[in-house]
């Protein structure tokens, strides 16, 4: 497997001699970088020591939204797990990823409000809930991209207005709160060259991507203007437990295990061939975890990468484990060909170097676990 695919075309057109002697320099440190990571030490090191994190968050009051969906439950539990006191705050919004049994094995030990954060004044308790924080992990969000095209204007009200009525409510009531929210690697759009660091340009190809940029700057503003410690960590194709499992529109890597388990095709569009970067949702809390206890991330943004594999070989892991289903190529839908944005991989050097952070989950293990969880949980999700 390789991490590193190359610099793909650069868009200036200038690429004079020193330009690419110092990219050549740059893919050089790169292709040792992942080398490192992933041939030498792949998977047999965690990333963090659970019990360093144990001391930071225990009794710690942590705010989650969107902590009923996918990310946000499984940050919910392992923070339960390190001794933090946590609150839930999720509107469970139509379509999306909330599911009340995502939070089963915590739900008497957590402080549970539902609630849309559009709509935040309306909670009598707005004040207290939000000024006892000491961190808040912002989950709460919609990242269809299809949906964003056919309906920009609810993607707006889904994403962006929320969050400015939630970070106004943070400025007033809790201005010292850190707070983490998750951006996506959407932001960058189709890339000029792989890996993606940070300062690539940001050209979104849908307008969900163009939202969460807006979000993001939103919340790097309130940092800038008013102090509030914020962080984004820029996700990438997440899978494991607690994803929903209705439908393909918000992330197909869990509706992949979804049609296998039916035993139904898997439909690639195209060839297949797209490669991505697979994370599975353990790697990623972990990535929330280590930017909220560090005062470094305050005002910055990170690349959080994961395996790079095609979608075809991804499925193909899927249909080997559950031993049904199968793979097949279908043409690229007309509205998908538009805003489809090729290969990407994420180069995420910056939160290593800072933070200590890597994704430690094997496609193989990360599978696992997530097709175990299905199987015994299923009537919960279908
Ligand atoms: N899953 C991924 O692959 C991925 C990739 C990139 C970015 N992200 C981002 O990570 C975050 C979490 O994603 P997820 O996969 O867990 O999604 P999810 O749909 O499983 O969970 C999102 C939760 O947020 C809640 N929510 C949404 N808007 C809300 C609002 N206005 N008020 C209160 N609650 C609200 C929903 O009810 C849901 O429970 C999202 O912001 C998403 O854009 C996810």
């Amino acid at each position: 497997m390789c991490f590193c695919i190359g610099y793909l075309g650069l868009k200036s057109a200038d690429k004079n001699f020193s330009d690419s002697q110092s990219q050549s320099k740059r893919k050089k440190e790169e292709t040792e970088f992942y080398n490192q990571i992933f041939h030498k030490k792949r998977y047999t090191i965690l990333p963090v020591n659970s019990e360093d994190l144990k001391e930071f968050y225990h009794q710690k009051r942590i705010l989650v939204t969107g902590g009923l969906g996918f990310i946000g439950s499984n940050l919910a539990i392992e923070l339960v797990r390190l001794g933090a006191r946590v609150t839930i705050l999720d509107g469970l919004i139509p379509g999306l990823g909330g599911n009340e049994f995502n939070i089963e094995p915590i739900k008497h030990r957590v402080n549970l409000v539902i609630g849309d954060l559009s709509h935040l004044s309306h909670l009598g308790n707005l004040q207290k809930i939000l000024s006892s924080q000491d961190i808040i992990f912002n989950l709460a969000g919609t990242h269809s991209h299809v949906d964003s095209m056919k309906n920009p204007l609810k993607d707006m009200q889904l994403t962006c207005e929320p969050q400015i009525v939630f970070l106004e409510a943070c400025r007033k009531y809790n201005p010292k709160v850190k707070i983490i929210m998750a951006g996506t690697r959407n932001q960058y759009g189709k890339p000029h060259y792989l890996p993606v660091d940070e300062h690539h340009p940001l050209e979104p190809l849908d307008i969900n991507g163009a939202h969460w940029l807006a979000v993001e700057n939103y919340h790097l503003l309130y940092y800038r203007v008013y102090g509030l410690a914020t962080c984004s960590l820029r996700l990438t194709n997440t899978y494991g437990p607690r994803h929903q499992m209705r439908h393909p529109y918000q992330g197909i890597l869990n509706w992949f295990v979804r049609l296998s388990l039916d035993g139904k095709p898997i439909p690639l569009f195209g060839t297949g061939l797209q490669h991505r970067d697979m994370n599975y949702v353990d790697d990623v809390c972990n990535a929330f975890l280590l930017a909220a206890r560090s005062d470094s991330t305050t005002g910055e943004m990170y690349n959080v990468g994961g395996e790079s594999i095609s979608l075809a070989d991804f499925a193909g892991e899927v249909v080997k484990i559950i031993g049904k289903g199968k793979v097949v190529t279908a043409p690229f839908p007309k509205e998908q060909k538009r805003i489809e944005p090729g290969d990407y991989k994420a180069n995420w050097h910056k939160i290593h170097k800072d933070l200590g952070w890597q994704p430690y989950t094997s496609i193989k293990n990360g599978l696992r676990k997530t097709i175990r969880f299905y199987e015994r949980y299923k009537d919960h999700y279908w």
